[in-house]
């Protein structure tokens, strides 16, 4: 599925960029193929619209902010949140037609950033994590950088126990033992799957030194949210009353560039596990994950014929089905990538 060629997939929220970021100035940010500029309002509040300025399509994003407005490098016109044309330089005495505007994007910040929705009727909600409101948590900022792979791909191996035992073999896995554990209560929910499941984690001192486990090897709690399209929620219980909680989305930039959001709730605290300990196991996980993804197809086929499946691919092909569905109750049919395929079309 060619996430830039399915309009539905426009529909939803993304989170696309840290809200600190925009302190610096406009920024632009490329969410499924279209160009944005994103910066702070007169209040405070993100604003997101297309980085294209409708007199000559210069960039806005290499412009300023201006009483809350963006205003251009080129000609100087300055445009509202909304993305009318407030401010024609050159014609202070004239009325500026409605035309003279950009579109504009829904833009809302939760959780540190800003979240982008190219459609003004979502179909869906940004999350809302209870944990946020919870004194006993903590969030931490884990990642936010940019993968060269597709963004279902990506969601896909995050709920995938059998790369576990060759990709993060000494991590997360043990290659001598490639035998995963089940997938527990594994459902469709409104919002796309959720289930629960034991995972073993094979103990090293980052590990350790994230979570405060000495075992040689873990078995921890885990419950999962997959959010249609590319978003995750994982909470892990560890035997100690650690909660760590991972958030992650794969927002789309285009079909083969994901922008990776990673960020955790955890009933810790600082004094009891810095925040950089509790990245560092991680780290090196996801850099396995990443150099894997990388040289893979970035082009994950919905069509369940097109790839052959085993048990731990359980997840991945309910995110098939799921997409599929929601492709298919909107009108539209899956797009590909031409001639790659591992079945001939
Ligand atoms: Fe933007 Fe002229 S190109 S004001
Ligand atoms: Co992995």
């Amino acid at each position: 599925m060619l996430a830039t060629a399915q309009p539905v997939l426009r529909r939803f929220w993304y989170p696309v960029i840290p809200l600190s970021y925009l302190d610096a100035g406009p920024q632009p940010f490329t969410l499924l193929g279209e160009p944005l500029v994103i910066w702070l309002d007169q209040n405070g509040k993100p604003a997101a619209v297309y980085d294209s300025c409708c007199h000559r399509q210069s960039k806005l994003s290499r412009g300023i902010v201006v009483d809350g407005n963006i205003r251009c490098p080129y000609h100087g016109w300055q445009f509202a949140p909304n993305g009318q044309c407030v401010v024609v330089p050159q014609q202070p005495q004239s009325p500026i037609p409605e035309s003279y505007r950009v579109g504009s994007y829904p833009c809302e910040e939760r959780y540190g950033y800003v979240w982008v929705c190219l459609s003004e009727a979502p179909l869906d909600v940004i999350p809302d994590f209870s944990e946020a409101h919870d004194p006993n948590y903590r969030i931490i900022h884990a990642f936010y950088e940019v993968w060269n792979c597709g963004g279902l791909r990506l969601m896909e191996n995050a709920f995938d126990h059998g790369h576990h035992h060759f990709v993060h073999n000494g991590s997360l896995g043990d290659r001598l033992n490639p035998v995963p554990l089940p997938y527990d209560d594994l459902q469709e929910t409104e919002r796309g799957i959720y289930f629960e499941s034991p995972l073993y984690t094979h103990n090293n001192e980052r590990l350790q030194k994230s979570v405060h486990i000495s075992d040689s090897s873990i078995q921890l709690k885990r419950q999962v949210d997959w959010y249609l399209p590319f978003g995750m929620y994982a909470q892990m219980t560890l035997p100690n009353g650690l909660i760590h909680t991972v958030v992650m989305y794969a927002t789309p930039i285009t079909d083969d560039q994901t922008q990776v959001v990673r960020f955790y709730f955890r009933n810790d605290t600082e004094a009891d596990t810095p925040a950089a300990d509790a990245i560092a196991f991680e780290r090196r996980v996801l850099n396995e994950d990443r150099a894997v993804l990388e040289a893979t197809n970035y082009d994950a086929p919905l069509d369940l014929r097109a790839e052959v499946h085993i048990s731990t691919d359980k997840p991945g092909m309910l995110m098939r089905r799921k997409l599929a569905a929601l492709l298919s109750a909107h009108g539209e049919t899956e797009q590909l990538r031409r001639g790659i395929h591992a079945f001939p079309a």
